[in-house]
């Protein structure tokens, strides 16, 4: 595989090698709740090619399948590339990198990317190949979360990391953790990368996440993640218990008998190739 080894890809693709056996038990919960979202928005049909970039175990690939639809999964990680296989073996998977997508110019109906983007250190690079790739009236969806401000469990997070960690700790920079944030700013890079601005639509979507305790969320992030995983790893003793301390408290008022029930809001954002 050819890898655009800047450092923070680099570090985005240890950390998804590391806990990539972890990802459907912790994480899939909550990102596959959009993908029937990211389908719909982008009006993905029986008989059409889905490339689905980054995709982890592969769980929108295999929705694309069953609605008829001829997906292919690709994703830089080779372990992830593995359970995908594993888990859907009769759907194609390869590894690859979004930022250089192995594939023909014009080849796909649709390319959709369920919160791939926010990993990638030059996002618009694979805004750019997705139109690359896409044939002429194909259509690119993407989720990423949305911000502190309309995303309360994003907040809990933010708000315990703001408050008590150290952000000085040599970790490579990578792009806004809440990535195109603002409808105008997404609509301006879909248009610098080949796409028809005026198209976008751009739809916040909110689920609610299921937990089985209030200490989930940070032992999720710390076990099972990558970037917040990466800044909890280098705090200091006191300031990682501070922050699981906030964010138990900050998940508290969605306790309810025997669960959590957490709300998480995401940005579904699809645009056409003129
Ligand atoms: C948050 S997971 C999303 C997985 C899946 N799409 C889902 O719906 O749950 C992010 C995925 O992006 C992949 N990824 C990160 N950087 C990548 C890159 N540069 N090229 C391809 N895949 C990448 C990771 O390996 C991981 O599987």
């Amino acid at each position: 595989m050819t890898t655009t080894k800047d450092e923070f890809t680099q570090f985005e693709h240890a950390g998804w090698e590391r806990v990539a056996d972890k990802y459907d038990s912790v994480w899939s919960s909550l990102t596959r709740q959009f993908i029937p979202h990211l389908i719909d928005d982008a009006k993905v049909t029986a008989g059409m090619s889905v490339l689905d970039v980054a995709c982890g175990p592969g769980y929108l690939s295999a929705t694309a399948k069953e609605l008829g639809a001829i997906p292919i999964g690709i994703d830089f990680s080779e372990k992830m590339i593995a359970i995908a296989k594993e888990m859907f073996p009769d759907t194609p998977f390869r590894q690859g990198d979004a930022q250089e997508l192995p594939f023909e110019d014009r080849s796909f109906d649709r390319v959709l990317i369920n919160f791939g983007l926010l990993h990638l250190s030059h996002p618009e690079k694979a805004c750019a190949e997705a139109c690359r790739v896409l044939k002429s009236g194909g259509r690119l969806g993407f989720t990423v979360w949305a911000g502190p401000e309309q995303n309360p469990g994003a907040k809990i997070v933010n708000d315990a990391i703001e408050a008590h960690a150290n952000l000085d700790v040599g970790l490579p920079e990578g792009p806004p953790h809440y990535l195109y944030g603002e409808r105008e700013e997404c609509r301006q890079v879909l248009q610098e990368s080949g796409f028809d601005g005026n198209s976008m639509t751009y739809e916040t979507r909110s689920v609610e996440w299921h937990l089985a305790s209030p200490r989930y969320f940070f032992e999720a992030e710390r076990d099972a993640g990558v970037r917040t995983a990466g800044l909890l790893a280098r705090q200091a003793p006191e300031k990682l218990d501070a922050i699981c301390i906030a964010i138990e408290n900050g998940i508290e008022r969605y306790a309810r008998a025997n669960e959590v029930v957490l709300p998480m809001a995401a940005h579904v954002v699809v645009v056409s190739k003129n």
